[in-house]
């Protein structure tokens, strides 16, 4: 799988915006939220050296995890206005979530079932030739015969500079077991675009994501090789996989696996004896899942004028918020109080100027 056109260097500089861990881990849960599940399941592993998340929303398709989730850039906020399928106001729309966990991890397993299809479009340059390999078409990271009778081309055009011409099965075109026959002479122009429906609901899939070579990676020559970063499985939904005398429900789960030493301490980290009353005495485990179960998933787009009638707001209480906290926390001396806004939106800022320029630096899609 490709991830081509992209300086390492960004790469490097984009995952290391989500720190400390527990607010790139809440990524992964900002991503079950806006695939409309209903129950997410954290699992820590007893050796604190995986995590696991699980979560019971609309999953993915091999294809739409290729093109929205193993891809920079690949959000798919725009499809629906910002909106989940279900209709949630969506939290992610920058399409860089699965480098969130990057620093904090060596590898990350997704795995993955959808019932919904995968919609796709693809442009082709014919080349003189009167067959198109499917793979050239629909990819190759579900092997041909896995969607023997389940392609529905629902739209194809022959394109010659700005002129179109829609063709028709079987005049023009056919599927023919392992490509697109072009029968035709309307069908022999310079390009062909398809329009396709892919059925998937027999299929799952195990990815790998390698981030120790992700981010191990030092120069642009280097990017020849990102082929490599991601490894798919995709393999026919058996028996076993469904719950008795029931189909299997769409779900993804995503693992952390090697954890990094430090999340390992971290996690790892025994209680404080004695001083069991605030979480922070408790085990790196315990405040690790304290800390994920209060995570909210609400955007936080608030805009600039009432950010700013906010801080209006606190300051003109902070003789009263004063006189609390010296009260409340039995303090001899008064603190002062400076209220400044959250850092967030400049990190959006930062991300989306990255962004940018990693736009800029990706040659044109195939
Ligand atoms: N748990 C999941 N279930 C279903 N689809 C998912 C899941 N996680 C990610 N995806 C898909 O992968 C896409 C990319 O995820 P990613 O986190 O990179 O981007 P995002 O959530 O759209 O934006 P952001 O970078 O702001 O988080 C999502 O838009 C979604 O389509
Ligand atoms: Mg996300």
């Amino acid at each position: 799988m490709r991830l081509s056109g992209v300086d390492p260097g960004i790469i490097r500089e984009l995952s290391g915006i989500y720190k400390p861990f527990i607010k790139a881990f809440k990524e992964l849960i900002s991503n079950a939220y806006d695939a409309d599940a209903t129950t997410i399941t954290v699992k820590v592993a007893e050796d604190c050296e995986s995590i696991e998340v699980h979560d019971d929303g609309i999953g993915m398709t091999p294809y739409h995890f290729e093109s929205d989730f193993a891809r920079l850039g690949g959000s798919t906020a725009w499809l629906q206005g910002g909106r989940s399928p279900g209709g949630r106001p969506r939290i992610g729309h920058k399409g860089i979530g699965f480098l969130a966990v990057a620093r904090y991890c060596s590898e990350l397993h997704v795995t993955s079932h959808a019932t919904r299809s995968y919609e796709g479009t693809r442009l082709v340059q014919r080349r003189g030739r009167k067959a198109i390999p499917l793979e050239e078409i629909f990819g190759d990271v579900v092997p041909l015969e896995h969607l023997a009778g389940r392609i529905k081309v629902f739209k194809s055009e022959a394109l010659d500079g700005a002129r179109s011409v829609q063709l028709k099965k079987p005049i023009d075109f056919m599927l023919d077991g392992t490509e697109v026959r072009l029968a035709s002479p309307r069908s022999q122009s310079r390009e062909l675009r398809f329009s396709y429906v892919l059925d998937c609901s027999h299929l799952l899939f195990d990815a790998m994501l390698d981030f120790d070579y992700l981010l191990g990676l030092e120069h642009r020559e280097d990017l020849r090789t990102l082929d490599n970063f991601c490894k798919v499985k995709v393999r026919l939904v058996t028996p076993r996989d469904r719950p008795v005398g029931g189909t299997l429900e769409p779900f993804t789960t995503v693992r952390l696996k090697k954890l990094k030493d430090f999340v390992v301490r971290e996690l790892t980290a025994p209680p404080v004896k004695g001083k069991q009353k605030s979480i922070v005495f408790r085990s790196g485990r315990e405040q690790f899942l304290w800390r994920v179960a209060r995570s909210s998933p609400i955007r936080d787009d608030v805009p600039n004028e009432v950010e700013a009638d906010a801080i209006k707001a606190l300051e003109h209480a902070s003789g009263y918020i004063r006189r609390e906290l010296v009260e409340r926390l039995q303090l001899r001396r008064v603190p002062e109080l400076h209220f400044t806004l959250d850092l967030s939106q400049e990190h959006v800022e930062r991300i989306e100027r990255l962004l940018k320029e990693m736009k800029k630096d990706k040659p044109s899609a195939p």
